[in-house]
Formats: C-alpha cells, structure tokens, sequence
C-alpha cells in the first residue's frame, strides 16, 4: 500500500496563503448544509430559464483511425485529406463503410435538460455554475483514467477539472510561485510558459538539455552551486518539464531520467511541474524504411492496453511525496477549442488550485465537460484508448514522412541526432531543385562540406527542431549582428517562399543579456509535422531545402 503525500505547505505562495480564508468562510455553508435547505445564497439563474432543451451530437467511433496503413479496421471520417497514397488505401478498403450518409461512421449523444439515469450529464446543471472542481460524471471518469493510465506512486493523490494546460500553468504559478522567485526550465521551452513566467515576475533558469531531454547532471550542479547573491534569487523550488515530444524540440525523457530528475527533486525540495499534452503520441524510434515493412511492423503491434502500458511513465508513477503537479489536456486528443483539462496533485495543491481557479474562472465550461464527458462515457476507457493510439497512428505517419522528405532532399548522416548535408550533385535551377545523385552519400557528406542543420528524430508528439548553422556568416558579422541577420533572413525567408515554421528565439530560456555573452553560430526553427497533409508536408520539405540550399550558397 503506497504512503500518503508529505506535507509541502512551505511551498504555497504568499498568494494562495491569502485567499485561503475567504474561501473557506464561503465553503462553511456548503460543507454544513442540511438536505432540505432553502438556498438563497449563490447568483445562479433559475435552470428552467435556461434556453437549451437539449444537447446533442453525432460523434466518430473511437476505432475510426486505422492502426496500421493498410488495413483499415472500420472507417474513415470526413477529412479534408486521405493522408497521401496510404489514406487513400485505407479509404479504397473502407469506401463501403464512409458514407457519412448511412451514418456507418457516426454515433449519437443527446443530454436532457433534467437527467434520466444517474451518472448523466444534465443541462440543468451544466448550463448553471458547476463545483469547482469539475461536473460529477467527469470528475469520476478522469480519476478512473488517471488510476489506470497514470497510477501516482501515493495514495491520496487528487484531481481536478481546470480549462487546459495553458491556463492550469498560470494556476500553477499563482499557487505556487511568488514575484521575484524562479523557476527551472529546459534551455528550450515552450514560449508561452516562458512568457507566463516573466509577466508574473518569475525568472526562467535554464538547464542543459540533450537528446535525452533536461541533463540532470546540470540541474544538481546548479542546485548544489547555487549562489542566492550572484543570481539575484533564492533557489527555485519549481522545475517545470514537458516529458514526452517536448515543444520545441520534440524530445521525448525516458523512465530513467525521470527517475533520476525525481530523486533530485526530492533531494532539493523541488516540486516538478510536468505540463503534458504530447503523452499519448509516443511512436517510438524512426526507421527509414518502406511503406510496405512499416505496413506489416506496425500491424504486429500490441494490443490497446499493452500499448498504454507500454508509454513512458508519468512523473506521477514515480512521486511517492506529492511533489509532483500533473496537467493534462484535451487539446491534442479530442481538440483545442474544447478548453478543458485537468490537474492531478497532492490534497493540499489540488485544494489550492482549485480555490484559485473558484477565485478565477470559477469552473471549466459546462457545455464542454458535459460533451467531452459524455463522449469519452460513450466511448468507455477502452474505446479512449483506442482513439488515442488511433491518432497516435496518424502522428507517426506524419513525422515518418517528414523525415524521409528530408531524406529525399538531404544528405543525412544518422546517429542519435541526424545531421543534414547538402547532396554534392544538387542543382538549383529558377524553378525546381534537382538531386542528380542520392547514391553517393558517403562520398558526399564526406567530402568537407559544413553540415546544414540537424535534429533529433522525434520519438514523440508533433515537432522536429532544426537546428540550422550559419558558420559561413559569422566570419562577416558579429554574433549578435548574425542572429539578428539570420531572424530575419532565413525565417521571413521561408515564410515568403511559401512555408511557415515557429522561429526558435521565441523558445529561448535565456535573457537577451546572458544570450549575448554566447556566440552561437546557429537558429533553431520549430517545424510542426502534425497539422499538414502528406502532400502539404512533402511541399513543405521541398520549399525548406529549396530555400536553405540556396540560402547558405
Ligand atoms: C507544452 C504545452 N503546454 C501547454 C499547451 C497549451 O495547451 P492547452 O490547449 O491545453 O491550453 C501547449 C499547446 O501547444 C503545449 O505545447
């Protein structure tokens, strides 16, 4: 039997310590209200007044997402592509059963303004102001999921319905940081936490990071060597991690750096913040390889359950104090527009957050608890998790084909990070840009010419991060002068030739003052595989290289 979380209340912030008590006068009533009460106390307007008689939707069935490429194993949804030549056998094979028509693809949800069994959603209660911590029928499925899929590593773990990630950060930090204090990041981090942290007055300490992910060594060295008067901050006590498909740089931390970051933080007093919404598209390696051998390795995968038991462990799996707040998303698996998600913490931090979100926005919304709710209801857990590796399936052909586009138009050379050099016997003409020769790849790499860019192939989630060099140009400028060039240049460059990526500089976890003391001599960009069809991709890949090749001749 696993313990219970330890008492870290010493990490509240001055913030959370004040609202606390306004809370709790309000909360008195609710804890000691008799059955037969007349309640003339909340603002809520009177559920009959409520214009919505109904809710209903038609949804896709949770095994719409063919496993593997060539077998389709029930139907395709109405998309505005086919996936390239592989959806469009999967969609030759269930052309039958497509038809939008006969309603093969779809099931139905309807929520009644007053429910008809229990455990239903109710448009009475929906549309009112729900408990802060989620609708019941929701608040039930996700602490099932988070006991099957997740199973913390104590025993009175808690979670709580919030409005996704992006905002369950800023929760996190009001809960648990204070201006002037600091927060440990990776070097490279998703921008609008970065941001989240400098507008609340917390500082980004950066830490190494590798293709593993954060370098643990780095963090105890900074931790152990910290000195309070030369960084103008006491030891952060937040560590903030994106584990699997890292946005930027798509880097995915393996149970053993999990383990090791965890036994720092425990050592250290820290709490992690692990912000994950890329959990569930976890691939595995890329291999270059055939259409054909993917086809029948990916049909030999295990089945549903052994695939969630498969993932990476959650930070949570390892947290035997409650030091670790987990926030997961519906963004990336049912969609963005949702805003819904949720938090999983200790009592206390779970108690927080769930004040400082009724001080806030007060609840997550009705509408969309209660149709994502009855959604994954209908579905049940194991209809979830089959849509989940459903997409995952779909992510994977993605970032397969997006790294052998690159292959098609580089030369790479491959080893746990992949370094692109330009073919020796490439042409560009006005229009089209020619390999002449994709045969002569030792030769041509080995021949001294500077490598291009390199990545780490993503094993996870939605991004590659390019890391392009530009040697050549800082013989004629300064660093600073460089970066500033190349901003402008390679990025407005590209997005004129046709193709948007994210520049890296948004992601950057240093200060501009320490970022000028460096001189790199390379740009990051962001390239998200996950939005683009097959032929989207493959025109992207050939304006990039297009575009790059000239750009560095
Ligand atoms: C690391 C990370 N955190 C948070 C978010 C925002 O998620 P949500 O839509 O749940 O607010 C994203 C979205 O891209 C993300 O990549």
């Amino acid at each position: 039997m696993a313990n219970k979380s330890i008492d870290l209340k010493h990490h509240l912030s001055q913030s959370a310590l004040r609202r606390q008590s306004v809370y709790e006068t309000i909360s008195y009533s609710r804890g000691n209200a008799s059955p037969n009460l007349v309640n003339l106390d909340s603002g809520v307007p009177a559920s009959e007044y409520f214009p919505f008689e109904t809710l209903s939707s038609e949804f896709l069935k949770p095994d719409t997402f063919p496993l593997d490429p060539n077998i389709s194993s029930v139907s395709q949804p109405s998309t505005k592509e086919n996936d390239g030549f592989l959806g469009w056998l999967a969609s030759f094979f269930t052309s039958s059963l497509s038809n939008k028509e006969d309603g093969a693809t779809l099931d139905t949800l309807k929520i009644a303004r007053y429910k008809q069994r229990e455990g239903d959603f109710e448009v009475s209660t929906l549309m009112g102001y729900s408990p802060p911590a989620g609708l019941a029928p929701l608040e039930t499925w996700v602490k099932d999921f988070v006991s099957k899929v997740y199973r913390p590593g104590y025993s009175d773990w808690a979670t709580l319905v919030d409005i996704g990630a992006g905002d369950a950060f800023a929760k996190v930090l009001d809960v648990l940081a204070s201006p002037g204090d600091g927060c440990f990041v990776d070097e490279w981090s998703y921008n609008h936490s970065l941001a989240r942290m400098r507008s609340f007055k917390v500082t980004p300490f950066p830490v190494k990071i590798d293709a593993g992910g954060l370098d643990p060594g780095d963090l105890e060295t900074i931790l152990r060597n910290w000195d309070e008067s030369k960084r103008g901050c006491s030891r952060p006590r937040l560590l903030l991690q994106v584990p699997v498909g890292q946005n930027p740089t798509g880097i995915t931390l393996s149970a053993e750096r999990k383990r090791a970051i965890y036994a720092i933080a425990v050592q250290y007093d820290l709490i992690i913040i692990e912000d994950d919404p890329y959990y569930f598209q976890q691939f595995g390696a890329y291999v270059r390889e055939s259409t054909e051998v993917r086809a029948l390795k990916y049909a030999k995968e295990s089945n549903d359950r052994e695939w969630i038991e498969s993932l990476v462990p959650s930070f949570l799996r390892f947290d035997h104090q409650g030091r670790v707040v987990r926030f997961d998303t519906f963004s990336k698996t049912i969609g963005p527009g949702c805003r819904l998600g949720f938090f999983t913490a200790s009592p206390l931090f779970r108690k927080h957050l769930m004040i400082c979100q009724n001080n806030g926005t007060l609840q997550a919304s009705g509408l969309s608890q209660a149709l994502v709710g009855t959604l994954l209801k209908e579905w049940g857990f194991d209809g979830y998790v089959r849509w989940l590796r459903g997409l995952r399936g779909r992510y994977r052909l993605r970032r397969d084909w997006t790294i052998d586009f690159l292959h098609e138009r580089f030369n790479i050379k491959q080893s746990s990070i992949f370094v692109a050099y330009k073919y020796k016997k490439l042409v560009v003409d006005e229009k089209h840009l020619h390999v002449v020769d994709h045969h002569d790849e030792k030769e041509d790499h080995g021949g001294g010419t500077n490598p291009l860019f390199e990545f780490v192939p993503a094993t996870s989630g939605m991004f590659l991060w390019l890391k392009v060099y530009y040697h050549h140009l800082v013989e004629t400028r300064s660093p600073s002068e460089a970066r500033t060039f190349l901003s402008d240049r390679l990025w407005k460059g590209l997005l004129d030739s046709g193709v948007l990526f994210r520049p890296g500089f948004v992601f950057q976890g240093r200060s501009e003052e320490e970022r000028d003391q460096v001189d790199d001599t390379f740009a990051f960009l962001r390239m998200c595989y996950a939005m683009a069809t097959h032929d989207e991709l493959k025109k992207g890949v050939e304006r990039f290289s297009k575009f790059i090749v000239e750009f560095f001749d």
